[in-house]
């Protein structure tokens, strides 16, 4: 059996259109410009090349987009005081410090300054609580983006599958739990203390992986038919000393056995940026307390 390819490039693109849609609507019958502000502290190459691609999709679905640099010896107190006047500035829908930030800059402190609602990532402690809790308001855009793709696979919903999760981490492995509890899944998280990962991971009908080290999923820890969501994205050797992309599934063996599964790239990377400007056009609407512009359950 050869897996359904699950085509991120396509389901973004519409999710896109349909931002432009209402980016233009809320222009035109609100009177309101969205605009997104990207925060890069730091000269990470791998930042750099986001943060670039979210400006040029700012630019494609009508979005503003400002992006504001600062040195990486920048201390703690520089960034805070970007992000209060980013807080303040009323052209400003959405602010994305993009992360990894510098050594010496804590992350949960600069998260915790924001205001929760411009915080598109989603990961103010309120933003984060809230999704716990079940009340989700802005809510991180790769996790939603994952949930999208599931909804295009599993049109029936996914109440009551067995869902695995690789990886704990604040962006990816943790929000994506809760929002596969909120879809009434059962959960299994494996992460690097997990006893047996392989075991485990056999045992989910939906397996997301993002634990950042490349292809570590293999072909025996999928069981037959299920849905795997690569979130991973790495650059390895290859042959004739080239560099390949390898996500953290390993992708030729894994697509023999699994009934759906994301490449990469292509996968699940285009539904980040396409709900982050989702996320910037909720936010723009609901500081004004219009209606979500392209609600999420659509
Ligand atoms: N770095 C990697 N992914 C993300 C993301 O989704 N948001 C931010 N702010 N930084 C990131």
């Amino acid at each position: 059996m050869t897996a359904r390819l699950i085509d991120g490039r396509a389901v973004a693109a519409a999710l896109r259109a349909r931002v432009a849609d209402g980016a233009a609507r809320l222009r035109a019958r609100d009177g309101v410009a969205a605009g997104l502000a990207a925060v890069l502290v730091g000269d990470d190459p791998a930042s750099q090349l986001y943060v670039r691609s979210k400006r040029r999709a700012c630019d494609e679905v009508g979005v503003a987009s400002f992006e504001h640099r600062l040195p990486a010896d920048s201390g703690i107190a520089a960034v805070l005081d970007l992000v209060a006047r980013l807080n303040s500035d009323e052209r400003v829908d959405g602010i994305l410090v993009q992360l990894p930030l510098p050594q010496g800059i804590e992350t949960r402190r600069i998260m915790a300054a924001l205001d929760p609602a411009k915080d598109v990532d989603g990961f103010h402690p309120l933003n984060v609580g809230r999704l716990w809790g079940g009340e989700p308001a802005l809510v991180p855009c790769t996790p939603q983006g994952i949930l999208m793709l599931l909804k295009r696979v599993h049109p029936e919903g996914i109440a009551g599958r067995h869902a695995v999760v690789l990886g704990r981490s604040a962006i990816v492995g943790r929000p994506v739990a809760a929002l596969l509890l909120a879809a009434d899944c059962t959960l299994t998280m494996i992460h690097s203390r997990s006893r047996d990962a392989a075991a485990l991971c056999r045992g989910g009908d939906i397996v997301v992986a993002a634990t950042g080290r490349p292809e570590m999923v293999k072909a025996d820890w999928i069981k037959p038919g299920a849905t795997v969501i690569d979130v991973g994205i790495s650059r390895i050797p290859g042959a004739d000393s080239e560099t390949r992309l390898a996500g953290d599934v390993d992708y030729a063996a894994v697509s023999r056995i699994a009934g759906a599964i994301t490449p990469v790239p292509g996968g699940v990377g285009p539904m980040t940026i396409a709900c982050l400007l989702r996320n910037t056009l909720a936010a723009a609407a609901a500081r004004r307390g219009l209606a979500d512009p392209v609600p999420i359950e659509d």
